[in-house]
């Protein structure tokens, strides 16, 4: 999206609410276009690409940094802990500094809503071009990790036009859940949310508290019970015992052939059987790879605009 004043337009990902579906197809095309090359390509050479670290991860920094990898940028990894946050150093104060490195594009993961949005501001303060990438703020967005699921639904299934996804578990506390659910809006696919009545808001899709609605759908995506973004004291659910009994998914619970999704990390044995994770009907490994060219894709949509996918892939 544009920004105002005497800055070059630059273009941020900061939600799946910036994408139209033309967006989401040019990026799925262009991911599938990267599938399977080897080796480095040039796009991004000498340009540098910051990936900075609020909160933890383990799919979603390795593959924005191994993205930009290989597209042959500089990488400047920043994880908050260890660096000169914990002496108090503000976001804003971080961002300034680290645009005066001149990154073409600064990759946030940060726990507060909205945090993506205000490291924008921050470089437009530094009067800096940076492109700005949410990799997670709080429970609000995490659009890259949509883009990825598409991708790996449509490797598996060959469409996602009116595919049916049943989203399971802590929708509340999920902006994995809140970018997928509008991601598959964009694509054709239809969607319900099932859960305990707590931890499923109203609003985001249909909804029901019923394990049995997954029974229809090609595709059950399993969310992780979020705790660490739970208050302290309430109770969403009697216990995770009963949450595993009622909702947790497990092979007698699945057709064969349907489909299951997580974003990961699992916790095994609580919203996911350990069973179904390593099934052949399990996705989980498809998406970390999926991550990898659909994170190639979008640093690629934003950064090297007008270049062809194919031409880039030296496959067209
Ligand atoms: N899915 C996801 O965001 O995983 P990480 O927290 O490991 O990055």
């Amino acid at each position: 999206m544009p920004e105002s004043s005497s800055q070059p337009e630059r273009r941020h990902l900061l939600s799946i609410g910036d994408l139209d579906r033309g967006d989401v197809e040019r990026i799925l095309e262009t991911a599938r276009a990267l599938d399977g090359v080897e080796g480095k390509l040039p796009t991004l050479a000498g340009r540098l690409v910051i990936t900075l670290f609020y909160e933890s991860s383990t799919r979603t920094s390795a593959s924005f940094e191994l993205a930009a990898k290989r597209l042959s940028a500089d990488t400047l990894p920043i994880r908050s802990a260890g660096s000169s946050v914990d002496k108090g150093e503000s976001l804003k104060d971080t961002v300034l500094t680290l645009a005066a490195y001149e990154p073409a594009a600064i990759v946030v993961r940060h726990p507060q809503v909205g945090s993506a949005q205000l490291v924008a501001k921050h470089l437009v303060t530094a009067d800096s071009g940076a492109t700005v990438v949410n990799a997670g703020d709080g429970t609000h967005q995490h659009p890259t990790q949509a883009l990825l699921d598409l991708y790996a639904m449509e490797q598996a299934l060959g469409r996602l036009e009116g595919l049916h996804v049943a989203i399971v578990g802590d929708v509340l506390h999920s902006r994995v859940a809140r970018s997928l659910v509008q991601a598959l809006g964009l694509v054709g696919a239809s969607v319900v949310l099932v859960g305990p009545p707590a931890l499923v808001p109203r609003g985001l899709a249909e909804r029901s508290m019923e394990i049995s609605a997954i029974e229809s759908a090609d595709v059950v995506y399993v969310l992780r019970m979020q705790r660490e973004r739970m208050l302290a004291g309430a109770n969403y659910v009697p216990s995770l015992r009963e949450y595993t009994a009622r909702w947790g998914i497990t092979p007698e619970r699945l057709r064969p052939g349907q489909k299951v999704m997580h974003p990961g990390p699992i916790n095994r044995g609580v919203e996911l059987d350990g069973r179904v994770a390593d099934s052949a009907d399990s996705l989980v490994v498809e998406q970390v790879r999926a991550g990898l060219v659909v994170r190639m894709a979008v640093l690629h949509d934003l950064l090297a605009q007008g270049v062809p996918a194919g031409e880039i892939a030296g496959v067209a």
